[in-house]
């Protein structure tokens, strides 16, 4: 399968079975805004679950934070977003299309290092849609404007988050004293944030409005390097925890000369997308730069009094950064395959589909199948499904051919499958039914939640 196939393949499944929908799609969409549908959702929120059980139910030094998405400007100010959180911005002189003025020389770069006599400028190159030429680049600050209260002046611009980061910096104290907090621990927190991309694209990859996935964890200075090998180590086994395979991860360290203003060093998590390695999260040791601007900026006093040493110090600030939308992606792409002819001797499909996601990720984890829309298999059914669905997503589903049943759960990635048959009243058991070896085993319907409880430990 070519790769821009693989990406309009998985577009068109993530529509047809309610994963993902175009945003406002009846008004003729939305530029790059997508809406998570029944399943799209439940996949999304087993993602943002995982990584909250790793992180903040799992460890000891670890808590959670929910802040506003809506802060006091003076947060951007003191970040440095208001005056330097800007992507350079190109139009072309013919169409008027707008560009990232860094990809477009990116992209130009790409493949041919040291082929260059001198570094490609983005006076060398031309509009890639219509040939013409580009204007001055100029920055573009990315943050979304609002207004706060029924008066739209200077007094009431306040932004939307562009990361869910400085709700955590500016809340260290609260939560280091309310929940007793020494260092080093960390504080996380899932949330949307906004930015106004130039150029959004490539599916869920960058849309203006996503959601991350950030900790921001605080270490005495001088210990900061070594956690961030372990941090930056964690964000790989994050998703080959979950079942990325390993070929499509590696890590890609940001040279010195392009780090962000308050980086010491980044290094990013990239994947293997249909259209190349790209960006899937970062891996950032942010040093003392946040907390000691908002020191200044608040003025409360964000430093920390070390009772083991008795020192006051700044903690310096190691920051795995996740998008929880990329990780959908990566999950799907990572997890989606097709097979030739089919795979179970019934099929009359030529190609059938198997989204093979993790079983703690997939949206749905068991289907309950009855062979006949009669009782009393459906009632045996419906039992089965009504006490297996107070742990777990389960589909109820009774119509068409048992195999068509099995190729609709495959596509959704259901990992197990339940057939009622007519042996079930007899004997008390089901046909448990493996996604990805197709194995086929006989369960007293008594012993199915512990069964599914052990697979999905
Ligand atoms: N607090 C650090 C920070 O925000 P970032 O590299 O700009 O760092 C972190 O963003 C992660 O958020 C990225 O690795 C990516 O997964 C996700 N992300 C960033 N911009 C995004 C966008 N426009 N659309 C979707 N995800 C995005």
């Amino acid at each position: 399968m070519d790769t821009d196939q693989k990406m309009e393949k998985l577009i068109a499944l993530c529509k047809r079975r309610g994963l993902l929908f175009p945003g406002s799609e009846i008004y003729g969409g939305f530029g790059s805004s997508y809406d998570y549908g029944p399943l799209g959702v439940a996949l999304k929120m087993n993602v943002k679950n995982e990584w909250w059980r790793q992180l903040v139910q799992m460890r000891r030094d670890v808590v959670g934070l929910d802040a506003a998405i809506i802060m006091n400007p003076k947060v951007w100010e003191a970040s440095g977003h208001v005056a330097g959180f800007t992507d350079p911005l190109v139009d072309c002189k013919g169409c008027h299309k707008r560009f990232r003025a860094d990809h477009l020389v990116e992209a130009a770069t790409e493949g041919m290092p040291g082929m260059h006599e001198k570094p490609i400028e983005i006076s060398d190159l031309r509009c890639p849609e219509c040939g013409g030429e580009f204007t001055e680049v100029r920055q573009f600050n990315c943050m979304f404007k609002t207004s706060v209260g029924p008066v739209e002046d200077s007094a009431s611009v306040a932004y939307l988050r562009p990361e869910t980061a400085q709700g955590i910096f500016v809340n260290f104290a609260l939560v280091r004293d309310a929940a007793r907090k020494k260092l080093p621990f960390g504080i996380a927190q899932i949330g949307k944030a906004f930015r106004n991309e130039i150029t959004p694209g490539n599916f869920i990859f960058r849309t203006r409005e996503f959601e991350q996935m950030e900790l921001e964890y605080f270490v005495k200075p001088g210990t900061d390097e070594e956690a961030f090998e372990d941090w930056a180590k964690w964000s790989v086994e994050f998703y080959a925890s979950l079942g990325v395979k390993r070929d499509n991860l590696r890590q890609y360290e940001h040279p010195k000369e392009k780090l962000s203003h308050y980086s010491k060093r980044t290094v990013d998590v990239e994947y293997l997308y249909p259209w190349g390695w790209g960006e899937l999260c970062g891996c950032a040791n942010r040093t003392d730069f946040d907390l000691k601007q908002h020191s200044k900026h608040s003025g409360t006093d964000l430093s920390y009094f070390d009772e083991a040493t008795g020192e006051r110090y700044t903690p310096y600030v190691i920051e795995p950064s996740f998008g929880a939308d990329r990780a959908v992606l990566a999950f799907l792409l990572d997890a989606y395959e097709e097979i030739d002819g089919g795979r179970s001797a019934d099929s009359n499909k030529e190609v059938e589909t198997v989204l093979r996601l993790h079983p703690r990720l997939a949206p749905v984890k068991v289907a309950v199948l009855p062979l006949s829309k009669k009782e009393p298999l459906t009632g045996l059914a419906e039992e089965i499904r009504v006490a297996l669905a107070r742990r777990w997503m389960v589909q109820y589903d009774e119509t068409g051919s048992v195999g068509r049943r099995y190729r609709r759960q495959d596509e959704i990635g259901t990992p197990w499958c339940v057939t009622v048959d007519f042996d079930t009243p007899e004997d008390g058991k089901v046909t448990v039914r493996d996604r990805d070896t197709m194995a086929q085993e006989r369960i007293a319907i008594g012993e199915l939640e512990a069964y599914f409880a052990e697979k999905l430990a």
